[in-house]
């Protein structure tokens, strides 16, 4: 049956389960999660479900909205969904005490719906933060805003998510801090415990969480990429040795065609030296920036494709990764288009995503589902 946003809101919503907090969770919500992978048998997600697999997308609750033919799409190929910006502090919480989850709920609606997972993203990060939060920092207060929004946001979702991306981007080796830590107004303000404290914290509201640490730039053959590397796994064995509820890494993987050198063999050892900490390993906002190439589309989508296909044979060879996002599916909705640091210089659109503009599928989405069909099975 080809799925379909129509068909599934109205067959599968019928038969589909409600998200209990045991089978969300723990091991049943990954199965349950996996099955609607297989029954997307021509998506993304139906490839990589077949190597026991979880493959999903970054989508926003106004997009899903606003255009069906975008929505119909991510119930094809995805099977876990991840809020682009509807988890992010400013959608949640306009101000100090008002929590507003409207938007959020709509999107974990969609995916209850459809039977996919939905990813939480984000608690703990430097950028996209209201200006009241910075306001209660200077006031000495961003302990208790922090506590208090964990435990508030991650209860509100207890039982209902795949994983939480508890910290996000907490590195930046280039600040010169102990263990390689962005100089943030966290670590400023809380000190370098305030990621121990945001897991624990975390962990309390929701007890069968599974709980990420996410990162950028941990992918390429380059010093700062290695620094950054270094610093992960330093930071990781110390929260493994502590006891900290750490579950899983999560790799952003915002790739770059052409900018720096990719080692099959250096991304692998990392991961082997992640997995013997006993931690998952969540490959969480993939997608290829082509602003170094030149303008023309079939030569840029063979590269992208190709990058794809390279970075993925090595990252899917280790069986710890277990989990598959891009960040977004079409071409249309790239906040490599959007944002203006990821732009091209020539001011063309970005095709670094599966699909181009018009939802057709470039050779980008036949290389994904290439290194799944490559990618040894899961057990
Ligand atoms: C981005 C969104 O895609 C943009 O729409 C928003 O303006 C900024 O955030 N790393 C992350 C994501 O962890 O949350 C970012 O998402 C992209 C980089």
């Amino acid at each position: 049956m080809r799925l379909t946003r129509r068909t599934l809101l109205g067959g599968l919503a019928a038969a589909s389960l409600p998200i209990g907090r045991a089978a969300a969770a723990g091991p049943g919500g990954r199965q349950r999660w996996l099955k609607a992978g297989l029954d997307r048998s021509d998506g993304l997600a139906g490839f990589a479900a077949a190597k026991g697999i979880l493959f999903g997308t970054e989508v926003r609750d106004e997009v899903l909205t606003a255009d069906p033919a975008l929505a119909d799409v991510v119930t094809e190929d995805a099977a876990l969904v991840v809020p682009g910006l509807e988890l992010k502090w400013p959608a949640l919480r306009p101000s100090a005490d008002r929590y507003d989850f409207a938007a959020a709920d709509r999107l974990l609606q969609f995916t209850e719906t459809a039977g996919l997972g939905l990813r939480g993203h984000t608690l703990v990060w430097h950028e996209v933060i209201p200006d009241w939060l910075k306001r209660e920092a200077e006031a000495g207060r961003l302990k208790q805003r922090v506590d208090e929004h964990i435990a508030r946001v991650v209860g509100h979702y207890a039982g209902k998510m795949h994983s939480w991306d508890v910290a996000n981007e907490v590195l930046e080796p280039r600040h010169g801090q102990p263990g390689g830590l962005r100089n943030s107004m966290f670590l400023k303000a809380l000190g370098p415990g305030y990621i121990e404290a945001a897991f624990r914290t975390a962990a309390k509201a929701d007890p069968g969480a599974l709980l990420c640490i996410n990162e950028y730039d941990l992918e390429y053959d380059h010093p700062q990429h290695e620094s950054r590397r270094q610093a992960m796994l330093a930071l990781l064995t110390d929260l493994v040795s502590r006891g900290v509820p750490v579950h899983a890494l999560g790799i952003q993987a915002h790739l770059e065609v052409g900018k720096y050198r990719f080692d099959p063999g250096l991304l692998r050892a990392f991961l082997a030296k992640v997995t013997k900490l006993g931690l998952q390993i969540f490959i969480t906002e993939l997608d290829v920036n082509d602003r170094a190439l030149p303008p023309d589309e079939i030569a840029r989508d063979r590269a992208v494709a190709a990058h794809y296909g390279e970075f993925l044979a090595a990252a899917l060879a280790e069986p710890a990764v277990t989990t598959v996002l891009t960040w977004g599916l079409s071409d249309k909705y790239s906040w490599l288009s959007t944002v203006s640091e990821q732009r091209r210089a020539d001011g063309r659109p970005t095709r670094g995503l599966p699909y181009d503009e018009n939802l057709i599928r470039k050779p980008a989405w036949q290389a994904i589902a290439d290194a799944f069909a490559k990618a040894p099975a899961r057990s």
